[in-house]
């Protein structure tokens, strides 16, 4: 292994900073094989630090040191000592500030891992979060070291006309041999992970924003000049979320500029350096030929969420990087809110629950689940995960749900007040959101120590005589890796009764006010609720809107479900209610497919989705959720032991027997919204484009010469990507016989933009065809595959490992051996995208046992490579621990 002996860090070892950084003055000579870094540092011992010792320890990796000096006076080599991770300097001054001036060299062109300094093509860019800063120049690494910037870039003018960093450009001027300068100044203090610089042959848009109090911000989108045509969405979503801070936590930018640079290497969806967001394109770049609905949907969410950073997580920022959680899961509950105002709210709850339940509850039923705040790792870079993230965003929505929206402003207003500038916990953000509250959460704060997917178990009864409707509801949670035990959670519900004519029933329970709907409360393993004043037997809708992260079991016959469906006011449940009842539907499916038994679809699926095709909707998004099955990995998530051939089976007979059964309604949706499409973007063409696509789907599932027919002539006429992208889809899934043309002429027409060939890569990785796994295979070896890029790494490896079911986790174990070679290959270029890679095989205990030995055997090739990167080790190692 690279690092010998990994070491494990604690969140009960937190200590303060030994020292403090004031300020920090960088100077930058750009070259792409040598670049050479000044640094000066004013520091001081800080006052609340208990150690007696005046050796001053800075982080530091991969770094060639030149110089280093304090105050002035230049250092000997028995005065520091280097290791791999850290430079330490002996005696430095206790009593008064200092400086530290260092001098170092890096070489981005050999940066693959895209941590630090690299090159993505022709342009130089930074990548700091969470410990890459260290990586540039040595430094104190910790989010709680916050201390303002000021930095130089010299570079040749031609190479890097454009030179870019944080805050405001103070000074340009013209040097000797074709070079420049450019002197940023960032006012705001900040840790050293939000720093950014970008140099670069680039092309920017600008546009401005009038702030609330009437200040003018200048708006700039850098990009390759290829590009520039595709900027135009992604600079009014940033003015969408600007406006939208505003109104929503009247919070207002601060900086006179704002940029955004957009890069083809980048590890990550995004990253929100103060006043410089550096951008995967693949979250800036969108046309319409190019970009497909979901594509300028997904900009608009990114682009807002590293916007909303600037107030939730670099004015205020994390004390140390177990918080991560504080600003990742706030704001990604932040912009999922801003993507509902903006969109559908019914749609993008959906959406985010149908994440939420197969990919972090898969999480927090494996050998990797930890808590929104983990109290340990190895590699914080792999602490990004869907639990601090989509969970940590569920655990701040209960908090909105517990004290309602006004109650949450002026908990979040007090929180922006009393810490801005500072560093801090999540247990400050609960306190905070206490206080403006008059509200206790200390059972509440469970939430953010307690790993795993909570279970409630729901028995009802009713009781003709005392006209009452009992619901006792109990908590339990599965053990997780080192928390055997659980304690009960602070869980709110959302809760509407139904009466049996559809209409709503008035809720009595307590002393509560009759009304319609209700929050209770469960904080004990157990209670029971009475429901007061009903002449009959209600149907309960629980859960509504998924108002907790948790697991509902409760019976509910298909009838039941269809009424729910029918009446629920409630727009989550009543999908809810669509998607329970196929996914009961396609389990008795699977049963008969286990006992040998012809296969017949349950008839009340039909009749469902009749009435819900004779119905009119305004939101057809929504409609097209109503009207699709439930995903492969959702179902698998739901057994016991994973059959993915099962799964797979049943799940295309109830396409194909819907498809047979309303072949008329698919055909004349799909003609009435082909005919209309006009290839406008707003939420009307989008909807209509996404349920004709649905239908679409259905079609094909026939397989006759006239659906092939229809969405060959899609395919082929296509006005924007959406369309062309569909049709593809559903080519590539299908048998049809023109499937290689109609890949091969896709390639031709868009060979030269790189999103849509990730496009192209990720159909063929999905497919379900039976020569998925030799086209996977065969395609590693195509021309435009490299494993330097991550978003072919992600739209090839990773969409075949996570994304397709059927063949990843073919029985002779081709796809798991498969997987394994490409992550050993990764494991030295790009150990941040390699060990992302590896969750395709964590799950192996989901598994039947030949799948289980052989997912195992994978994970032990893994970690027993010679070299193998901490990032991968930690999750590999991890997910073999028995239990
Ligand atoms: N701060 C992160 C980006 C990041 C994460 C950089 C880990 C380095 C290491 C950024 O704010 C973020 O969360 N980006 C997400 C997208 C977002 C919409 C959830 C990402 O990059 O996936
Ligand atoms: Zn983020």
């Amino acid at each position: 292994m690279r690092d010998a002996n990994p070491q494990t860090i604690y969140l009960k070892d937190y200590t303060v900073p030994e020292y403090l950084i004031e300020n920090v003055e960088l100077s930058f000579i750009l070259d792409e094989e040598k670049t050479r870094v000044v640094s000066k540092l004013t520091m001081l011992k800080n006052p609340l630090s208990h150690s007696q010792d005046s050796t001053l320890i800075l982080h530091g990796e991969g770094l060639e040191l030149i110089r280093v000096a304090i105050d002035e006076q230049p250092l000997n080599e028995t005065q520091y000592q280097q290791s791999n991770e850290c430079l330490n300097i002996d005696s430095v001054p206790q009593d008064k500030t200092f400086i530290v001036e260092i001098g170092n060299t890096i070489n981005p062109k050999a940066n693959t891992a895209l941590e630090g300094l690299y090159l993505s093509s022709t342009m130089l860019c930074t990548q700091c979060e969470a410990e890459g800063f260290r990586k540039i120049t040595y430094f104190l690494d910790r989010p709680d070291v916050m201390c303002s910037f000021k930095t130089t870039l010299i570079g040749d003018k031609d190479k890097y006309p454009v030179l870019l960093s944080n805050g405001n450009k103070i000074a340009e001027g013209e040097l000797q041999n074709n070079r420049h300068w450019v002197a940023w100044e960032d006012p705001f203090k900040k840790p050293c992970y939000l720093f950014a610089l970008v140099a670069g042959q680039l092309e920017c848009i600008e546009d401005s924003f009038t702030t609330m109090s009437g200040r003018d911000i200048s708006l700039q989108i850098f990009v390759e000049q290829s590009d520039i045509d595709k900027c135009d969405h992604a600079m009014q979503s940033l003015k969408n979320s600007m406006r939208w801070d505003e109104q929503t936590y009247g919070r207002e930018y601060d900086l006179d500029l704002y940029m955004i640079v957009a890069v083809g290497h980048f590890n990550m969806g995004a990253m929100e350096n103060k006043g410089l967001n550096v951008f995967n394109t693949k979250f800036v770049l969108a046309r319409p030929d190019t970009a497909t609905d979901s594509d300028y949907e997904h900009i608009e969410g990114v682009i807002g969420h590293e916007y909303f950073h600037n107030w939730s997580g670099n004015r205020i920022t994390c004390r140390d990087w177990f918080q991560l959680s504080l600003k990742e899961g706030f704001t990604v509950f932040r912009d999922q809110e801003f993507t509902a105002d903006q969109t559908s709210k019914a749609v993008k709850r959906i959406e985010d629950v149908k994440m939420l339940r197969t990919r972090q509850f898969a999480e927090d039923a494996g050998p990797l689940s930890h808590p929104i705040r983990p109290d340990s790792y190895i590699e914080i870079n792999n602490f990004y995960t869907l639990t601090v993230y989509e969970k940590g965003a569920e655990v701040v929505r209960m908090i909105q749900t517990l004290v309602g929206k006004t109650g949450f402003r002026k908990g979040s207003d007090l929180y922006f007040q009393r810490y801005d500038g500072q560093a801090v916990t999540c247990d400050d953000f609960v306190s905070t959101m206490e206080e403006a509250n008059d509200i206790d959460f200390e059972q509440f704060r469970r939430w953010y120590s307690q790993a795993g997917t909570p279970v409630l178990e729901i028995e009802q009864e009713y009781n003709q005589q005392l006209k009452t409707h009992s619901i006792t509801i109990r908590q339990s949670c599965a053990p997780t890796p080192r928390q055997p035990a659980k304690q009960p959670l602070h869980i709110p519900i959302q809760l509407g009764l139904l009466a049996a004519d559809g209409s709503v029933a008035d809720i009595c329970l307590d002393d509560h006010a009759p009304c319609k709907e209700i929050l209770i409360e469960l904080k004990e393993q157990q209670q029971t609720f009475v429901f007061e004043k009903l002449e009959e037997r209600p149907v309960v809708s629980l859960l509504r809107g998924f108002s907790a992260p948790v697991n509902v079991k409760m019976q509910q016959s298909l009838e039941e479900l269809a009424f729910l469906l029918s009446h629920d006011t409630d727009t989550f449940n009543r999908w809810e209610a669509a998607h329970k009842m196929s996914s009961q539907i396609i389990f008795g499916l699977m049963d008969d497919i286990k006992q040998g038994k012809d296969l017949e679809l349950n008839p009340l699926l039909v009749q469902s989705y009749q009435t819900i095709l004779q119905q009119s909707w305004d939101d057809l998004s929504y409609l097209s959720l109503l009207l699709s099955l439930p995903a492969e990995n959702y179902l698998a998530g739901q057994m016991e032991v994973i059959d993915v051939d099962a799964i797979h089976k049943a799940r295309v007979f109830v396409e194909q027997s819907l498809a047979e059964q309303l072949q008329n309604q698919f055909l004349e949706l799909y003609q009435r919204y082909h005919k209309e499409e006009s290839g406008q973007f707003d939420a009307g063409t989008i909807g209509r484009r996404r349920i004709k696509n649905i239908c679409l789907g259905y079609l094909v599932k026939l397989e006759s010469t006239e659906s092939y027919q229809i969405v060959e002539e899609q395919f082929k006429t296509a006005k924007n990507m959406t369309d062309q992208m569909a049709a593809l889809a559903v080519i590539t899934d299908s048998a049809n016989p023109n499937k290689l043309m109609c890949l091969d002429s896709f390639y031709q027409q868009w060979k030269d933009e790189a999103l849509v060939i990730d496009k192209w890569f990720t159909l063929q990785a999905c497919s379900s065809s039976d020569d998925s796994f030799n086209t996977v295979q065969d395609l590693t070896q195509h021309p435009a595959f490299e494993l330097t890029n991550p978003n072919r790494v992600r739209s090839l490896i990773g969409a075949f490992s996570q994304a397709n079911q059927l063949h990843f986790h073919a029985a002779n174990g081709q796809g798991y051996n498969f997987l394994a070679n490409q992550i050993i290959a990764l494991n030295l270029i790009n150990p941040q995208v390699a060990s992302r890679m590896v969750s395709g095989l964590t799950q192996w205990k989901r598994f039947d046992e030949n799948r289980q030995s052989l997912m195992k055997k994978a994970l032990e090739k893994i970690i027993n490579t010679p070299d193998i990167s901490k990032d991968v080790y930690e999750i590999a190692s991890k997910s073999l621990v028995p239990g």
